[in-house]
Order: structure tokens, then C-alpha cells, then sequence
């Protein structure tokens, strides 16, 4: 491959909105197009995706970064993780106590060996605004912001979106998820609008809440590469199909 993939990140105001199952959810739906994936766990504390997949990991980005200061590093493959013909990972530290020892510096060179060797590259993230996911949001082509229909999530996402105005940064799309808390009702639409001040671009409908979603992250499944999903939430796999061709398109015609 010699073309530059496309960087998304995936993040969001408060934890718990359904980042880390949308990311698998795409990786999913790019799969089905038959792109490759890179997954980077950036997550570092607390990141979740290997566990999910029930991947293995021999080596992380701990590993990529203590490598590299040392003058060990030698090829990107040796950190990743495989999950299958597809869909690769670049895991979070085993040990969270290594997190604090990854310096947001090495964002920008671990990105961009991604970009170089996938044709999508998905970047899970805590929903903390440290240097690691400053500088992520900073250099991926494109940012998808999960929001909830709940009152604190939505404050904090207001002034997260001044920030990035601030950083004159346009390049976000905006998901409303109503499938991690259906019963969540309080605001409408336009009163989502108002109080993050921005549009809301995609909805995720109180329909595509998963029953068994905990039996299906024990397994290692990933929801969007089953193939009765299209006919169970034919709605909301519309929606996300619109979501991962937008993004590949665009970035495709930039
Ligand atoms: N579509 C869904 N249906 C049911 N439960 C979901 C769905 N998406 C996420 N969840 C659950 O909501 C919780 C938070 O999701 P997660 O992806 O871990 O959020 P985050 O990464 O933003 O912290 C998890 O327990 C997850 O299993
Ligand atoms: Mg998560």
C-alpha cells in the first residue's frame, strides 16, 4: 500500500457514551468494505479494545515508545495485534501504571506509521482531555464526538466544542448515541443543538440497544460483522453506513 489511510478518532465528553463499541462497530462496517483497519487503543489507562476482541497482546504502544527511546525499534508490525484478516490493533499498556510513562510527542509518529500501512485507521480514546488526546484530535483527518441525551455530558461537550473552535479545528462530526441509555429522553433534538451549540450529524437510534452486548464482548464479536445486523437494525446500520462512507469519501476527494 502506498496511499495515506484516513485517520478518525472516536471521543467524547464523558465516559460510558459507547466510544469503545462504536470504534468496533466501524472497524466492523470498514471491514465489510474490505479495508484495512488499524485500531489504536489510545485509552491508555484504561483502554479496552484488546479485551474486547479477547485479542492476545504481545507487545503495545508501551512497547512502540519504550522501543523507540531505546533505539529497539525496528519494524510497526512487531506491535500489533491481529484480530483478523482485516482488522489489526495497536493495544493499550497491559500494565496501566505505563500509561503515564507515554509521552504525547510520540502521537504524531505513531499515526502516522498507521496511516502509512492501513487504510483506516480508528483511535479509540478516554474522554480526558490530556496532551495524548489534544494532540490526537489535533492531527486525525476526521473526529467523531459521541454525545448522550444527558445534562452533564452535554455541558461538558459545549465547552469541549469551544475549545476545538478555538483551535479552529471544523473537521467533527457529531453522534447522538441513544443506544447506551434508551430511557434518556430529557431534551430534543433542538434542544441538544442549543445547549452544544452545533448540529447534530447522525443519531443513533434507542433501537440499536443490544440486549446481550455483554455476551457478545465475551465472545470477541464485533456487532457490525454479523450478518443478520443489517436486517435486525436496518435502520441504525444505515445511519452508520452513511457515518464510514462519509468519512472515507470526503477524505477521499480533500
Ligand atoms: N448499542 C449498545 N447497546 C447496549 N449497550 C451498549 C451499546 N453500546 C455500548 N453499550 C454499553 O455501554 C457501556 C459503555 O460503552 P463503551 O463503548 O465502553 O463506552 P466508552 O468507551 O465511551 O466508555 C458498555 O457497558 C457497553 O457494553
Ligand atoms: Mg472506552
Amino acid at each position: 500500500m502506498n496511499t495515506k489511510g484516513t485517520a478518525i478518532c472516536i471521543t467524547s465528553a464523558k465516559g460510558g457514551v459507547g466510544k469503545t463499541i462504536t470504534t468496533l462497530n466501524l472497524a466492523g462496517l470498514y471491514e465489510n468494505l474490505e479495508k484495512k483497519v488499524l485500531i489504536i487503543d489510545f485509552d491508555l489507562a484504561s483502554g479496552g479494545i484488546s479485551a474486547a476482541l479477547n485479542i492476545d497482546v504481545n507487545k503495545s504502544i508501551y512497547n512502540f515508545v519504550d522501543d523507540y527511546n531505546n533505539n529497539r525499534y525496528k519494524e510497526f508490525k512487531n506491535y500489533i495485534s491481529k484480530y483478523d484478516e482485516y482488522i489489526d490493533v495497536l493495544a493499550s499498556p497491559k500494565d496501566p501504571r505505563q500509561a503515564s510513562k507515554i509521552d504525547a510527542k510520540y502521537v504524531e509518529l505513531i499515526i502516522d506509521k498507521a496511516v502509512y500501512n492501513y487504510d483506516i485507521v480508528l483511535i479509540d480514546t478516554s474522554h480526558i482531555l490530556n496532551e495524548i488526546n489534544i494532540s490526537t484530535m489535533d492531527l486525525v483527518d476526521k473526529l467523531v464526538f459521541l454525545i448522550t441525551n444527558d445534562p452533564l455530558d452535554l455541558k461538558n461537550m459545549r465547552s469541549l466544542l469551544t475549545i476545538l473552535k478555538d483551535i479552529n479545528y471544523g473537521n467533527f462530526k457529531v453522534v447522538l448515541n441513544e443506544s447506551v441509555a434508551p430511557f434518556k429522553k430529557y431534551f430534543s433534538l433542538y434542544d441538544i443543538k442549543n445547549i452544544i451549540n452545533a448540529n447534530i450529524d447522525y443519531v443513533i437510534s434507542k433501537d440499536f440497544y443490544i440486549k446481550n452486548i455483554d455476551s457478545i464482548v465475551m465472545s470477541g464479536k464485533i456487532i457490525t460483522l454479523d450478518e443478520k445486523m443489517p436486517v435486525l437494525f436496518s435502520k441504525d446500520y444505515t445511519t452508520l453506513m452513511r457515518l464510514i462512507s462519509d468519512m472515507y469519501n470526503e477524505e477521499a476527494s480533500s
